[in-house]
């Protein structure tokens, strides 16, 4: 096979990979970091033209036109995990979500529709004709494989990462070349609460721990508590800059993980250059499918496994709301189930939620009597174990409703503490 005449006859510009879509078909767009940036940016164009035609997305990173209300009707976005974009959209009804556990989100896809297209992204061409996914791998196999047309956004930009990352030529039919560069998250700062947060899951963290830290402020707050620790690993979902301040600072080393000894699992990346950086042909690093990093059963084969996750709303008997708030979707329940789950399974294991006492400026208690109506669940009352907010750890495991209202009300915010316990009152669950 020449190489080289493979990937010449695969070349399309942008707009011959984009007018391919056809009325009522379906693409599917790597996620996140991952995302294709100039197929997305061709596809605003190209809705005009279709109709009724579907891209599914997940934690899209820039808003690309394709959900402009103009285009009602041409085109709905479909999405596993909203950020921004879709969020904003949804209210014009041009977005709508998918609700999943991340770990089964492509193979359900897969399986209710025809993928006509998937459009991704890969570092480029290594001499033996492999390309590498690069950023993520949470779905996007699954696709290569499922889908009828599958088109690569080439760019020498990205890191070429290791593990289960690569696809063959033979396997692509069509290469868009870009030289953008990757999107980047920028990290939070952390708050005090935050800080206070990280503090009390330290005490929570064992050293020899492997650990799983979830999106959003809390979790870099948390990788800046873990400093002092000793031999701690990474199984996670998502790679973070945390993780790089971890592994610099010698307390990731992985010596004591029981899969995958000595090495960084995770299933995407999402932070900043620094990260993309360190991932670029690392092999420290073992990038892995989304239905094998997050699958329940594979995270609780390691050992003292820890995951964290970030929460909106918990109400007093423990219902935990990651993904909806104010009437709306806000996120997504990503791997928030799947890892927490997994932790549970694991011999010595924990699975954490942590979340800040109030939001609004102090105005809101995020520990609630009751959650409001229509709120969806990211995890029930019967799997919560431990929630950390900054006034401490409520350990519920084991614990009747009445001792989980008591715990709850003693990590909420001190100002709300006597109204909660009067609501748990009259609700009689006190
Ligand atoms: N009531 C009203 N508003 C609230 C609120 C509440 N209970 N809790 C948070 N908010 C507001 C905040 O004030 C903030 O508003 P602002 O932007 O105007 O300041 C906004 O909602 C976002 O809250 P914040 O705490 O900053 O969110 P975050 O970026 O830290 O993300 C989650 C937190 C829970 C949304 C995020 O972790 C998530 O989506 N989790 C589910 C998926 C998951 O955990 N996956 C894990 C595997 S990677």
């Amino acid at each position: 096979m020449d190489l080289q005449e493979e990937y010449r006859r695969r070349l399309l510009d942008v707009e011959e990979a984009v007018n391919m879509v056809k009325d009522r078909q379906t693409i599917v767009a790597a996620m996140a970091a991952s995302e294709p940036p100039a197929l997305l940016r061709g596809l605003s164009r190209r809705a005009r033209e279709v109709e009724g035609a579907r891209v599914c997305t997940c934690l899209l990173m820039r808003d690309y036109g394709f959900m402009d209300p103009s285009l009602q009707g041409h085109i709905l976005n479909e999405s596993w995990f909203f950020g921004p974009w879709e969020r904003k959209y949804y209210g014009e009804r041009m977005a709508t979500h998918l609700p999943n556990n991340l770990h089964e989100a492509g193979e359900k896809k897969a399986e209710k529709d025809r993928i006509d297209f998937f459009w991704g992204t890969a570092a480029p061409m290594d001499e033996n004709g492999f390309f590498s996914l690069s950023l993520g791998v949470t779905y996007e196999k699954i696709m290569v494989e499922k889908a009828d047309f599958v088109v690569l956004e080439v760019n020498e930009n990205l890191p070429r990462t290791m593990g289960d990352t690569q696809v063959h030529i033979s396997e692509i039919d069509g290469i868009v070349e870009n030289k953008e560069d990757p999107v980047e998250l920028p990290p939070v700062e952390p708050t005090e609460a935050d800080l206070a947060i990280g503090n009390h899951i330290a005490e929570l963290v064992e050293d020899g721990s492997t650990i799983q830290l979830g999106i959003g402020g809390i979790p870099n707050a948390i990788a800046r508590n873990l400093m002092d620790k000793k031999d701690l690993g990474i199984h996670t979902e998502m790679f973070t800059d945390g993780m790089v301040d971890l592994f610099e600072a010698g307390v990731i080393t992985g010596r004591k993980k029981t899969l995958w000894p000595g090495k960084m699992v995770g299933t995407f990346a999402l932070g900043t250059n620094r990260l993309y950086r360190f991932i670029d042909q690392n092999p420290g690093l073992e990038f892995q499918q989304g239905n094998v990093t997050n699958d329940p059963f594979v995270i609780g084969k390691n050992y003292k496994m820890v995951s964290i996750n970030t929460a909106l709303q918990v109400d007093l008997c423990g219902q935990v709301v990651s993904e909806w708030l104010g009437g709306r979707q806000f996120s997504g329940t990503g791997g928030q189930a799947d890892t927490h789950r997994g932790a549970q399974r694991s011999p010595g294991g924990k699975g954490i939620i942590a979340l800040r006492s109030t939001a609004k400026k102090g105005t809101i208690s995020t520990i609630q009597p009751r959650l409001p109506a229509g709120a969806q669940v990211t995890l029930g009352r019967q799997e919560i174990d431990l929630v950390v907010t900054e006034h401490g750890v409520a350990s519920l495991k084991g614990m009747s409703v009445r001792e989980r209202v008591q715990r709850l009300i003693a990590i909420a915010h001190p100002d709300f503490r006597d109204e909660l316990k009067s609501e748990a009152e009259r609700l009689e669950i006190w």
